[in-house]
């Protein structure tokens, strides 16, 4: 369907720039509107102007957001920073009703045109002003971007990158045999491999090549900026006039970062395949396949960003082989009988390896790469159960305390991917981590169906090849792996020692 030119427009930052009318009734709990004093959603007190700014949890906020929504007998609760609305969901009844069957509303973003992620939803039906214009323009490039994912990604599609899948995974055991213990390098040359090949046709040699290290810059400052506390920041209309070396401006040096980064990324990749194509030596690509159907604006700049994403679910099945021995002899065994000792496993063994599967749903279970999932703007005001939920209000889920609801996985900080298999068949159904661990509604990981299967087949091989065990101190003590992440929209383990043999040589020795 043709997009319509837009008659309005809804703006994806302040609710209420700069109106002490607006603080104050926040504040009170009240809502400045149509249906004037109907109710927020419960939430910590709020002081006049700098509304819950101060309480905001500097580290492991799903676990504060959870502790108030307990606290205060509600899945969904509101908070306010300088004026900003915050919502926070912590259920998957609150996600389904507002986020799935209302995502026409709760699917805006940030707006920073210089991440796929941050493009606004393209839902607009007046245009007044220049400024309206550049949002409804990003918004149509968001949903043309989301053309060329279903695309590229959908899940016949993605059968396409097997080979390179295999490829980056040979290359991931050849360099865990060389140097085990720099291990977290080689799972980032990894991701990186794979993901500049499908969406550049580039070949990297090592983690510390340009492309990637850019790639993975430009996301560290997307998942920094977008920390509550810091993109807060972006709500106070005076900081966007400062200069960027002013001390609270921290967000807006992250985004020149980030943009520049994107810049880079786009200038060199895209033209070095552009160039390719027009000598006629190319290997086909994302970015070759849509050249023709693409404006240049429109490029695979988006793809880098998710490379930490694989690696953070990589490197976090790491950590948990190495605390569950028993586990990852289960799989080994479960290997050995269904595919053999004389090859390795293949995506075509995967319905004959429900334990391998049943690993990677615990991996991301356990450890969600966005436990706050990306932020939403709720792009018109609405009304759920007895509350009223301010128009552009930024909407969170805390992916966290659903995928760990006692309720469903019960003792949810338990690793056992057990609860997924039941007389050696997968179990089917909502448990499911997928459905929460890529997000929700329109704006649901269009590239959930690669990183399945990537990281399917890295752990399948690294299962194969490799016996995983914690270090020992000299005295023959177990190094202590604490399993504890970093902070950000996107998180990952924080660095951690174990030792990882070939079983060739483990058997040896
Ligand atoms: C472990 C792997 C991955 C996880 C856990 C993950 C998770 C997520 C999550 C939680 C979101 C936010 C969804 C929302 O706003 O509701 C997202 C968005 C996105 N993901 Fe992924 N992702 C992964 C890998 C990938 C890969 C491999 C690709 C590309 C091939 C990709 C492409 C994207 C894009 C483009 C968006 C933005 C979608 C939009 O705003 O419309 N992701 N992902």
């Amino acid at each position: 369907m043709q997009d319509q030119v837009p008659t309005h427009l809804h703006y994806g930052s302040c609710y209420c720039r700069g109106n002490s009318d607006h603080f104050d009734n926040l504040s009170k709990g009240l809502l400045v509107g149509s249906r004037s004093k109907e109710k927020l959603p419960p939430g910590p007190h709020k002081l006049p102007f700098f509304g819950n700014l101060f309480q905001l949890p500097k580290t492991r906020e799903y676990l504060t957001y959870q502790k108030w929504s307990n606290q205060y007998g509600s899945d969904i609760i509101h908070l306010s920073i300088l004026g900003q609305s915050l919502i926070i969901l912590n259920s998957s009844e609150a996600v389904s009703d507002l986020l799935e069957q209302r995502s026409l509303i709760y699917s805006g973003s940030m707006g920073w045109k210089w991440a796929f992620p941050f493009l606004p939803y393209g839902r607009v039906e007046t245009l007044t002003n220049c400024d309206m214009f550049i949002h409804w323009y990003l918004g149509k490039q968001w949903k043309e971007q989301r053309k060329v994912f279903h695309r590229e990604f959908n899940p016949d599609a993605v059968a396409r990158f097997r080979n390179h899948e295999t490829e980056a995974c040979m290359t991931l055991i050849g360099n865990l045999q060389q140097s085990p213990n720099r291990f977290i390098e080689h799972i980032r040359h990894f991701s990186g491999q794979l993901i500049l090949k499908i969406a550049y046709g580039i070949s990297v040699q090592t983690p510390h090549d340009q492309e990637i290290l850019i790639s993975e810059r430009s996301v560290e400052s997307i998942s920094l900026a977008t920390t509550p506390g810091q993109f807060f920041v972006d709500s106070i209309p005076l900081l966007q006039y400062v200069p960027s070396w002013f001390p609270l401006a921290g967000f807006k040096r992250m985004a020149i970062r980030c943009s520049e980064d994107s810049t880079w990324i786009r200038n060199e990749l895209f033209q070095k395949v552009k160039l390719q194509l027009e000598s006629g030596l190319f290997e086909s690509s994302v970015t070759s396949r849509g050249l023709k159907n693409i404006s240049e604006s429109q490029d695979a700049t988006y793809l880098q960003g998710v490379l930490k994403d694989t690696t953070s679910s990589l490197v976090s099945f790491i950590l948990e082989m190495a605390r569950h021995p028993n586990v990852q002899q289960k799989a080994y065994e479960e290997i050995c009988c269904k595919t053999g000792t004389e090859r390795l496993p293949t995506l075509s063994d995967k319905s004959d390896l429900p334990y391998i599967t049943a690993i990677l749903m615990e991996v991301l279970r356990r450890h969600p790469v966005a436990p706050c999932n990306a932020p939403h703007v709720l792009t018109e005001q609405d009304h759920y159960k007895e509350f009223m939920l301010p128009a552009n209000s930024i909407v969170l889920v805390n992916t966290w305390a659903i995928l760990h609801n006692p309720n469903i996985y019960s003792d949810p900080l338990q690793f056992d991917p057990d609860r997924f298999v039941k007389d050696g068949q997968l179990l089917d159904g909502h448990k499911h981590p997928i459905t929460a661990c890529f997000g929700y509604g329109r704006r649901i990981c269009p590239g959930r169906y690669m990183a399945l299967e990537s990281m399917w087949i890295a752990i399948a091989f690294i299962i194969a090849k490799f016996k995983i065990e914690p270090s020992r101190n000299p005295d023959g003590s177990i190094v202590e792996i604490t399993g504890e992440s970093t902070s950000g929209i996107i998180t990952r383990p924080k660095p951690f020692e174990c030792s990882i043999k070939s079983r060739q040589e483990y058997a040896e020795s």
